[in-house]
């Protein structure tokens, strides 16, 4: 694979590109926005970095020109806008659902074989409505939350422990929000399960504190994060680009596993050359698999939101 293409060079997206060429594992990594020179004065400050950083991946930048995007192998869809004080969520939805079905729409015009990641928000609807624009099968059109949010559990439970992260495993699923559902029981460090080294009340704090992640960054900062969302989506280029079938939670298509069809959401999956290769199943308990139907009402909710919006304001 040669080429991966970051639409929105904001900051998660410019940390996406920036993470993608420190690989050194594709030959460009091309940025794009509408705003005029961002995407130039992002991947020109990334370039150069390279010599320091030693890397060898082209990084270019330009102002909404697709022409440029074609024949990419990877698509990162980040552009969108942030809510802003008296926007609704509703609100969020209209505006964002428009930029990723423009983008989509422009983008698969020229590169009608590559592997589309969402990572705009709301995210679960956002990959839905690249997955709708792009008529791609839904093995090639996957959202990133999954990374971000384990990425946070293990953070959290590295501070607690004191232990390395590199010995951290954790699984967790659901829609990408207060909702979503971090699994201790399929949690461990070092091999061991995370439930025989922290009594439960310290793990619900951990759990506690990873559904609402997202909105600690964003009270302290006024803004959301970038540094872990933009690793977290280079890690799944990375699976992809090296066929290396890591197992990692992605908002992906069910049909009928874990009973769930017709909505995206975070579940485990096998990633590898061909984008998803296979939504892994795992025995949950009465308990774990009534909090992920939960969460999956909760992204219903917000797919009929966005049909509500959509047929408000028409397309
Ligand atoms: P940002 O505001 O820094 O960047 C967004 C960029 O999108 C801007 O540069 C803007 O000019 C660009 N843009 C807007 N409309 C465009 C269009 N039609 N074509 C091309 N570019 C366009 O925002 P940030 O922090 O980079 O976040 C981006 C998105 O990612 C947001 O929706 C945010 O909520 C989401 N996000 C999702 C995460 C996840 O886990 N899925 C984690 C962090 C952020
Ligand atoms: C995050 O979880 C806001 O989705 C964004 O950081």
């Amino acid at each position: 694979m040669n080429k991966v293409t970051v639409i929105g060079a904001g900051n998660v997206g410019a940390t996406v590109a920036e993470c993608v060429a420190r690989k050194d594992m594709v030959k460009e990594v091309l940025l794009i926005d509408i705003k005029e020179g961002l995407s130039e004065g992002k991947a020109l400050d990334i370039a150069e970095s390279a010599p320091i950083h030693l890397f060898d991946t082209v990084v270019k930048g330009v102002t909404n020109n697709y022409d440029a995007t074609a024949d990419s192998d990877i698509c990162v869809i980040t552009s969108g806008v942030p809510r802003r004080p008296g926007m609704s969520r509703d609100d969020l939805l209209g505006i964002n659902a428009k930029i990723v079905r423009t983008v989509t729409e422009s983008f698969v015009a020229q590169s009608p074989n590559a592997i589309i990641i969402v990572i705009s928000n709301p995210l679960d609807v956002m990959t839905y409505v690249a997955h709708e624009t792009s008529g791609f099968p839904s093995s090639r059109v996957f959202g990133m939350a999954g990374v971000l949010d384990t990425a946070r559990f293990r953070a959290f439970i590295s501070m607690e422990l004191g232990a390395s992260v590199k010995d951290i495993q954790a699984l967790l699923m659901g829609g990408h929000g207060d909702t979503m559902v971090p699994l201790p029981r399929y949690t461990s460090v070092g091999g061991i399960p995370l439930t025989e080294l922290l009594p439960k009340d310290r793990i619900e704090e951990i759990v506690n504190r990873t559904k609402s992640g997202g909105g600690e960054i964003v009270q302290l900062m006024g803004t959301s994060a970038w540094y872990a969302p933009g690793g977290a989506a280079a890690e799944m280029v990375e699976a992809i680009v090296k066929d290396s079938g890591r197992v990692l939670p992605c908002a992906a298509c069910p049909s009928g596993e874990y009973g769930l069809s017709n909505l995206f959401i975070g579940l485990p999956v096998r990633l590898g050359r061909s984008g998803i290769e296979e939504i892994i199943t795992v025995d949950l308990n009465e308990a774990e698999q009534s909090l992920l139907d939960t969460s999956a009402t909760h992204v219903r909710s917000n797919f009929e939101a966005l049909r509500r919006v959509l047929s408000q304001t028409g397309p």
